[in-house]
């Protein structure tokens, strides 16, 4: 099981200090946090994020759209805003949220395969900068919702490249056999192109495509933009959105490129297809943006030790905050915020509340041989795709998210109660 070293700081955020062994989210202690708010929680370092955005605006000249399907409440929006980053969104629940924060339509971009009539009219009525049009069916929907919103829609076209990056077959996004945009090798991609070009109420601005989630071997980028070269060259857009998916760091050996790698990557590949700067690049990152901006913190209840088998450590959550590891086998680390300097000299099984063998958290997770009901247990880079894929499965409530900064602790979305579980029932 190789070194029991403790958790290691570069799967914390920026504001966390260990001091004594305590765990600090920008000088209050993890577990102050966890006595006046409860487990589990979601605690979010915002300045982390501040600082994560700001280092990809500044990576490159390109324009980022954050990926909100990642991580979404009105808070974020505005901090979004804030840092005037566009927005990616990929149904209408996502766009009103953003929309409810104030964040400015003409920087959201929208997303789906599948838009509903209702949701087209919604972003149309409501001056979403970009559609990205992903159907020959949702061309004909926006046209006749723009001709009657009297509004030219201004559209990026869906593009698949036919690009396979190396990850989880879920969120291989890029290849031909996908039920995302329309595939360049067929033609589809061209004939899409001139639909849109074609048609007075749709302004033609420009190609998206996306090949991926998780990404860490950054040449699966200038493939995607190799691919996508020659109808760049044909059609000039004034926007080329490459997508999402760079890769974070979950447990340690593992190393996100970053964002400037990520430039470097995409620029290289841009100039040697003699694409220029005429061409506004977008970038669509999610996960890199949040990911390792939170943890979750839990209790732990009962410990079973099975002599000879293994040591299952129950926590107060489990799949329902955090699917992850159920869904794609995903591997994260813990560590006792309260012991946070300490070796972990156990291998343990970390497993949730729900009533299923398979609400397993972490499989193998290195944890102090200290460990013992009631501590709490922290895992890291649970700030994608962790509160916005939660679900009330065993009618489990919702953890509060907590944002943490210099200026304190706040409440950004309360944890839901027994009553909330009933709330929608009629
Ligand atoms: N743009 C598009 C069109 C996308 O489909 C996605 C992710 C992104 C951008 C952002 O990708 P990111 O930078 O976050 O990798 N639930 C899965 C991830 C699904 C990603 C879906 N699309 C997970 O938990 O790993």
């Amino acid at each position: 099981m190789g070194a029991t070293t403790p958790i290691s700081p570069t799967l914390l955020s920026r504001g966390v200090s260990i001091r004594e062994g305590r765990a600090y989210l920008h000088g209050i202690a993890v577990a102050d946090l966890a006595e006046e708010f409860g487990t589990p929680l979601f605690l979010y370092d915002a300045a982390h994020i501040r600082a994560e955005v700001t280092a990809a605006k500044e990576a490159a000249g390109w324009q980022v759209a954050y990926a909100s399907k990642a991580f979404l409440c009105r808070e974020l929006a505005r901090i979004m805003d804030e840092l005037g980053v566009h927005m990616d969104v990929a149904s209408g629940g996502e766009l009103h949220v953003a929309l409810s924060a104030g964040f400015d339509p003409g920087r959201i971009v929208l997303h789906g395969n599948n838009k509903s009539v209702a949701e087209i009219e919604y972003g149309v009525a409501k001056g979403v900068g970009l559609f990205v049009v992903d159907s020959v069916a949702e061309i004909g929907r926006l046209e006749r919702a723009a001709e009657a919103a009297g509004r030219r829609q201004p559209v990026l076209v869906r593009v698949t490249p036919g690009v396979e990056a190396h990850t989880h077959e879920y969120v291989m996004t890029g290849q031909e056999d996908s039920k995302f945009g329309f595939s360049l090798a067929s033609g589809a991609a061209e004939a899409a192109l001139g639909m849109v070009k074609a048609s007075p109420w749709l302004e033609f601005a420009g190609i998206h495509a996306h090949i991926g989630s998780q990404i860490f071997l950054l040449d699966s980028y200038a493939k995607e933009v190799d691919a996508l070269a020659a109808m760049v060259k044909a059609h000039s857009p004034r926007v080329l959105n490459l997508g999402g998916g760079l890769g974070v760091a979950y447990v340690s050996g593992e190393e996100s490129p970053g964002f400037d790698a990520w430039a470097v990557q995409l620029y290289a590949a841009l100039e040697h297809n003699g694409i220029g700067p005429d061409v506004q690049i977008m970038v669509e990152p999610g996960r890199s943006l949040v990911a390792q901006a939170a943890m979750t913190v839990y209790r732990v209840g009962t410990v079973k030790r099975l002599e000879g088998l293994r040591t299952y450590v129950s926590v107060d959550g489990g799949m329902s905050d955090n699917p992850r590891p159920v869904l794609y086998g995903s591997g994260y680390e813990a560590f006792l915020p309260e012991a946070a300097d300490a070796e972990r000299d156990q291998v343990v099984t970390v497993v949730g509340k729900h009533c299923e063998s398979g609400d397993v958290l972490i499989r193998d997770a290195l944890l102090p041989s200290s460990l013992e009901e009631g501590d709490l247990l922290a895992t890291p880079v649970t700030g994608a795709y962790g509160y916005s894929m939660a679900s009330n499965y065993n009618r489990v409530p919702r953890p509060p998210v907590i944002f943490v900064d210099e200026s304190g602790a706040r409440v950004v979305v309360r944890g839901e109660s027994f009553e909330d579980l009933v709330r929608l029932e009629v």
